[in-house]
This record gives structure tokens, C-alpha cells and sequence, in this order.
């Protein structure tokens, strides 16, 4: 068995994180995601829509994902790494060059995001549109004031 290993928070899971998990689960055949608790996000400072078990859950239900494993610290990886013998280690690359120590332990590759989504843009476009419904309720409000001034 050729084991990968993944981490990520996986919020509102979209098509950047299917294509990255497709390209590394080729890398063996076996893929565990780490998933970002709720407690490890906070500390980063992030804060997911869905919870640590929901965003677990609809990674498992991902075709491409065998396993998935809480991510609690920054310091487990080399614990993981050889505790679920880990043959390659992968990540998209805007963390290229951040794991490089782990190279003493396994593999690792950092392969190209997919353009033009991420979930900050996601989170950005319903807040955009929030805006947007918020200013059309209030323009309604004002027009309907006007016309009762007018009786
Ligand atoms: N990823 C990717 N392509 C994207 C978005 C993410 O390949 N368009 C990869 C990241 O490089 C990472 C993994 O998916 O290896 C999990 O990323 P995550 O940070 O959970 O997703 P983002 O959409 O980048 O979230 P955020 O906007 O909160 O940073």
C-alpha cells in the first residue's frame, strides 16, 4: 500500500479542493486528509462555516479519500508521518517550500492550486450578495416612505 497524506481546513468544500484531492490520491493508494479542527482553526485564527465533524464527513464521502484524521497542532506532521507510514506527503503550492523538513521522513510534493476559487473567495461572494439583497431592502423601505409621505 502507497500511502499519502494531506492537510487542510476543507471549508465549503469546492471544486480547487476535488481537483487537488483527485492529483494526490494518484500519488498512492491510499489518501488521508488531516483535517483542521474547529480548536486548531481558532488558533490560526480562522473560523469554518461547517464544523470539524461535518467538514470530516463530506471529505469521507470524497471517492478519492480513504481516511481522515483530525489535525490538532502544527507539530504532529512528522508523528503522522511516520505513525500511518506515510509514503508522500502533498500539499497545494502555497505552502511550497513550508514542509520541506519532512523530506528526512518521506516525500513531498507540492502540486499548483486551481485558479479562481478558494473558500475566502466563496465566503466573499455570499457576503457580496448579503450586501447587495441588504441595499435593495433598504432602497424598497425608502421608495415605500416616500409614497406614504405623498397620501
Ligand atoms: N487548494 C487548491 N486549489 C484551490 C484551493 C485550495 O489546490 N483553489 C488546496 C490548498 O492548496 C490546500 C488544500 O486545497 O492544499 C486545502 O486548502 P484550504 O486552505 O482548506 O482551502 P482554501 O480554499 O485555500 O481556503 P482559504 O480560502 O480559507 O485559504
Amino acid at each position: 500500500m502507497t500511502t499519502v497524506l494531506t492537510y487542510g481546513t476543507f471549508d465549503l468544500f469546492h471544486v480547487g479542493h476535488v481537483r487537488l484531492l483527485k492529483r494526490i490520491s494518484e500519488f498512492g493508494d491510499h489518501l488521508i486528509v488531516a483535517c483542521s479542527t474547529d480548536e486548531f482553526n481558532a488558533l490560526k485564527g480562522k473560523k469554518s462555516i461547517f464544523s470539524y465533524a461535518e467538514r470530516a464527513e463530506i471529505l469521507m464521502s470524497c471517492k478519492y479519500v480513504s481516511q481522515v484524521i483530525p489535525e490538532e497542532n502544527w507539530e504532529q506532521k512528522i508523528e503522522d508521518v511516520k505513525k500511518y507510514r506515510v509514503d508522500v506527503f502533498a500539499m497545494g503550492d502555497d505552502w511550497a517550500g513550508k514542509f520541506d523538513f519532512l523530506q528526512d521522513y518521506t516525500r513531498v510534493v507540492y502540486l499548483p492550486r486551481t485558479e479562481g476559487v478558494s473558500t475566502t473567495q466563496v465566503k466573499e461572494v455570499v457576503a457580496a450578495i448579503r450586501a447587495e439583497k441588504k441595499q435593495q431592502l433598504v432602497n424598497a423601505g425608502e421608495h415605500l416612505l416616500s409614497l406614504l409621505k405623498e397620501l
